[in-house]
């Protein structure tokens, strides 16, 4: 991957290429689900594939903004695709609308911690960005074996339940539509919404299944009895539609959406859109796969940026974070690139550039590439911490919405100051290129082996260091891997640079239909 060799356009599109071909090789194992034989358990079943539901759902030719696919990858052998559960933005009867659709196919659509994380996250930016959700629900519940990774904590299967109770009475519509068994944690998806659906035949609500009462209380009876569609809707009345098929069900809750008389906000402020002049196919070739090897950033925007226009700010100063105001999809955006090592007249620069966005409530984009602060004598009798600590609380208390891509590397501090996801950027994608640690691999074997051979009271044993410095870069390299970030939901996922002003266009438009949330701050309660 790091080949400094790779100096030519060709040969970078060739590495970049190589990079782009592993993600989709990736992205066919996240939708594939359970696999060719429960997906023909599941039709045979009567029922539909998560993601042919959520096709039907959607207005029809509409984009969908999926969120997370490769959640899981690498974990739990390889047997949770997308973490069993599909999450994304589309446009349903007129309404950007949250999805969050269990994959039955998948260990019966139950909860492992990463299915718990991806659904909590999918609330939590439906909730920023003034969405309703729609549940498409075909789930076990918590899955057992991990009950203690998905259950008790903050952040785990309670803390879905009230994000939907605060945000309903937020006044965002909960909906949900029920397909297949949902016990315990599933049932009370549809419980806790606003209005919900059930299939007959296939659709189940119950607190416990029954081999649980069995196990209880000692009464035998079979599911339907128990908790099917029809005695929901006319006996209980714990559903309030009843559908006849899949079909049905998806058809009726695009009426419900109908019906909502939702309005948005949308603002006076989008300007016609214009294409890049420059061509986005070329990025590969700009960026290429070797994060030590520099390039200038202000080409990358030119390939993102409508009309590739942008006014810089300050451009003479501070020229290693370049501050630009521009438009993106027609949309007003205020935009701080990495261009090198961030020093205290960079940082500076860019807290003075987000008070600017603050004034003229524009949203940020960070798009992020970086080793870190500027270290040394120099830098710190300049100052840097607290330069450094300027950016990051301006970024930090920013009045307006902020965006982060992450174009290269994100390492150190530098993911702090950039809005890295400890700092609740509305969304955060990466590109396949990317990695993410506290230091490269490089930096971080030398740290610990200086650190190993100073702690050590007589001549080093080099066999030991030597082992040491191998261990340390292959755990870095392992964990600084985009897949291993995106696997445990560090982002809201990772896509190609010719996705990229589509995916921030249309998280721009969120933004901009969520107006009035510009001032408020966020209500998310982060883990
Ligand atoms: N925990 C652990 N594993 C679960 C699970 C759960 N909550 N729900 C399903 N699974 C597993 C099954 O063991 C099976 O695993 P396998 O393929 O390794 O054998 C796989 O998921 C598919 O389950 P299966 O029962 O074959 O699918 P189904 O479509 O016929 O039924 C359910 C789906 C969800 C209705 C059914 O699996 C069920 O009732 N699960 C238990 C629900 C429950 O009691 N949850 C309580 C959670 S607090």
């Amino acid at each position: 991957m790091n080949d400094l060799t790779a100096s030519t356009p060709a040969q970078r599109q060739a590495q970049y290429d190589a990079a782009l071909a592993t993600l989709r090789t990736r992205m066919a194992w996240a939708v594939a689900g359970g696999g060719a034989q429960l997906h023909a358990r599941h039709r045979e079943r009567g029922k539909i594939a998560v993601r042919e539901r959520i096709e039907l759902l959607l207005d029809p030719g509409s984009p969908f903004l999926e969120l997370s696919p490769l959640a899981c990858w690498g974990l739990h052998d390889g047997e949770v695709p997308a973490a069993g559960i599909v999450t994304g933005i589309g446009r349903v009867a007129g309404v950007h609308c949250m999805l969050i659709a269990n994959d039955a196919t998948v260990k019966g659509g139950s909860f492992f911690p990463e299915t718990t994380r991806k659904h909590v996250r999918a609330q939590e930016i439906a909730w920023e960005n003034r969405l309703p959700c729609l549940y498409l629900v075909d789930c076990g519940g918590a899955f057992l074996p991990q009950q203690d990774r998905v259950f008790p904590d903050w952040g785990h299967f309670g803390t879905t339940f009230y994000q939907q109770c605060r945000m309903s009475a937020d006044g965002l519509p909960q909906l949900s539509a029920v397909f297949g068994g949902c016990t315990a944690g599933g049932a009370y998806i549809p419980a806790l919404s606003d209005e919900s659906i059930m299939v007959e035949g296939t659709g189940r609500i119950h607190l416990g299944g029954p081999p649980i009462v069995k196990a209880a209380i000692a009464e035998v009876v079979d599911g339907e009895t128990l908790g099917g569609a029809a005695m929901h809707a006319r006996v209980s009345g714990v559903t309030d539609y009843l559908a006849a098929d899949e079909p049905q069900a998806l058809q009726r809750l695009r009426q419900i959406v109908g019906a909502l008389n939702w309005q948005t906000q949308a603002s006076a402020t989008r300007q016609p859109v214009r294409a890049p002049l420059h061509d986005a196919a070329e990025i590969p070739a700009l960026v290429g796969t070797d994060l030590r090897r520099p390039y200038d950033v202000r080409e990358l925007l030119r390939r993102l940026l409508d009309a590739s226009e942008f006014q810089e700010f300050k451009p003479e100063y501070g020229p290693t974070l370049v501050c630009a105001s521009a438009h993106l999809h027609g949309y007003p955006v205020g935009i701080l690139a990495n261009n090198g090592v961030l020093f205290s007249e960079s940082s500076l620069k860019g807290a003075h550039f987000i008070e600017l966005c603050n004034q003229r409530r524009m949203p940020l984009l960070f798009l992020q590439n970086i080793t870190g602060f500027m270290v040394g004598t120099e830098a710190e009798r300049g100052g840097i911490a607290k330069h450094s600590a300027k950016l990051v609380y301006a970024m930090a208390t920013a009045r307006v919405p902020r965006l982060t891509l992450i174009v290269g590397g994100s390492y150190g501090a530098g993911n702090y100051g950039m809005c890295g996801r400890g700092f609740a950027p509305r969304f955060l994608f990466a590109w396949p290129n990317s990695r993410i640690a506290t230091m490269s691999p490089d930096v971080a074997s030398t740290v610990l082996t200086e650190l190993r051979r100073a702690s050590l009271k007589g001549p080093a044993d080099e066999e030991q260091i030597e082992r040491l410095e191998q261990d340390t870069r292959r755990q870095f390299e392992e964990q600084s891997d985009p897949y291993y970030a995106t696997a445990r939901l560090w982002d809201d996922g990772i896509i190609e640079p010719a996705q990229t002003r589509d995916v921030l266009g249309m998280c721009l438009q969120l933004i901009d239909e969520s107006t009035p949330r510009f001032a408020g701050p966020s209500p998310v309660y982060r883990m």
